[in-house]
């Protein structure tokens, strides 16, 4: 069994992305510049964010994060998406999710100038992303597609299972790896809360790809000898053996699963870290080429 370390796997890429912005900026190219929006203060998107930021700092990105309140209108939220679309300075901008349930996400997200959506959320990156059109990558699927590129994992002809199917992980994932690209070619199944015979569908993966939020769901009994298994699972649960009152969990029962495969992610430190990394990448893409 190896372990895919996501932390190291995106320190990596972010030297990598450090040593592009020196470049670019001896180039006379402006320097990238993310904005992230978190509208009140759950714990769990604080945390996200806070990671988002630090990143920007650490590969020499400017960035800024405006917090807003719980109370804050969809009305005041569509103005300051449309003040950061204007902003020439940003060259992309995040909107934290989930947002509180008085603001729809789709509105939101559908207002966002796809050229800065560095998320790929808007339905024309999706759009472009479902025709393998170049565009940004949501940074979960395509941290995923980097992890496995990574540690040379063959996918070509290979069953994919994935379980889960939100519009941030499953759906994107499951057209990733069936598109004919190098980390791709798959025969995807994509299972959800319907699915018959889970366990005998996710026996027949020789990748399985995990994101439904159900802390330890998949147990040793669902996976076959030599899987490579994605865990994108990361709850809070609670423990008070632990300082901070709890524990992160993943979607698999990392301890029994994990002699089983070839490769497996754990939580934390898997597929986390390149989630920012992805939008670390989208971010330099969105601004690469432009002038000071
Ligand atoms: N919430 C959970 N994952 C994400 C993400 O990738 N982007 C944003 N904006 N919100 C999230």
């Amino acid at each position: 069994m190896q372990l895919i370390d996501g932390k190291t796997t995106s320190l990596k890429i972010q030297s990598q992305i450090a040593e592009k912005v020196q470049q670019i900026q001896e180039q006379g190219y402006k320097t990238p510049h993310l904005a992230a929006v978190l509208v009140g203060s759950d714990g769990a998107s604080q945390t996200y964010v806070n990671g988002k930021v630090k990143a920007c700092e650490r590969v020499g990105f400017k960035s800024t994060l405006i917090k807003l309140d719980e109370t804050t209108s969809e009305e005041e939220l569509l103005q300051t998406v449309s003040k950061l679309n204007q902003d020439v300075d940003i060259d992309g901008f995040i909107v934290q999710l989930p947002l509180p349930k008085h603001i729809s996400e789709d509105k939101i997200t559908d207002a966002i100038e796809p050229t800065k959506d560095v998320d790929g959320f808007h339905p024309t990156n999706v759009g472009k992303m479902v025709l393998g059109k170049p565009t940004f990558l949501s940074a979960t699927p395509f941290g995923i597609v980097q992890l496995l590129a990574h540690y040379n994992i063959e996918t070509s002809g290979k069953n994919c299972v994935i379980v889960g199917r939100s519009n941030i992980v499953g759906t994107p994932m499951s057209l990733l790896m069936s598109r004919n690209t190098q980390v791709g070619n798959c025969t995807v199944t994509l299972t959800h809360s319907r699915t018959k015979n889970l366990k005998e569908e996710c026996l027949r993966a020789d990748i399985l790809i995990v994101a439904l939020g159900k802390p330890e769901f998949i147990t040793e009994d669902m996976v076959k000898d030599g899987a490579v298994v994605i865990d994108v699972g990361i709850t809070r649960v609670p423990d008070e053996t632990k300082k901070r009152g709890y524990a992160l969990k993943g979607d698999v029962k990392f301890d029994e699963v994990a002699p089983k495969c070839s490769f497996i992610t754990p939580v934390p430190g898997g597929v986390g870290p390149m989630t920012i990394t992805s939008l670390l990448k989208n971010t330099l893409q969105a601004a690469e080429g432009k002038k000071v």
